[in-house]
């Protein structure tokens, strides 16, 4: 057999696999591709969970601060920045706002963090509550009104 005649019926046996080939189901995300991928998308959710993680990760920072614990601080700011970061992926109209925190105000956080001492990180700590309802407030959600801790519930301690 020629070598272009073998080619070919490679790509034909190729061509109707393909075509006979249904889309991996998944137990509850089923559909063509595109559904699949709409389903997927749709439970990933937008900015609302990842607030919530925003939320508990704020709470740990400042009590890291109050503890001096600086590289769970540190990790903390990572995590915020990190769930932002997606979270405007997700909805890229909050893009500008979700943006504008990310490259002013989480700078100015991770250096009082940086510096080490309580009574810097607590005034930049207030700044920073600031900010989050400022985005709050850009984003046309000012009843979500963020402040400063005051009950510990955190199970990390130093
Ligand atoms: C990009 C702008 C933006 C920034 C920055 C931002 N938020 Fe939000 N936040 C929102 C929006 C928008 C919602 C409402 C969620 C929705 O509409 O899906 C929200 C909701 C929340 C919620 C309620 C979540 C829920 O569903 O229970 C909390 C808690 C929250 N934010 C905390 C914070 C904290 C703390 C900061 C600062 C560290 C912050 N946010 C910074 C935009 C922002």
């Amino acid at each position: 057999m020629k070598l272009n005649v073998v080619f070919f019926l490679v790509l034909l046996a190729a061509v109707i696999f393909s075509c006979n080939t249904k889309p991996v189901q998944g137990d509850w995300i089923t559909g063509t591709e595109t559904e699949q991928l709409n389903t997927a998308e749709k439970h990933f959710r937008g900015l609302d969970v990842a607030m919530m993680e925003i939320g508990h990760r704020y709470q740990e920072l400042y009590w890291a601060g109050q503890d001096e614990n600086w590289e769970y601080a540190t990790y903390q700011l990572d995590k915020i920045k990190l769930s932002l970061t997606h979270a405007i992926e997700r909805r890229p109209l909050r893009k500008e706002s979700g943006d504008y925190f990310l490259q002013n105000d989480l700078p100015l956080m991770y250096s009082a963090v940086q510096k080490g001492d309580t009574a810097i990180f607590n005034e930049s700590f207030r700044i920073f509550t600031i900010s989050c309802n400022a985005c709050h407030t850009k984003e046309k959600v000012p009843f979500f009104h963020v402040n400063k801790p005051v009950v510990r519930t955190s199970v990390i301690s130093k």
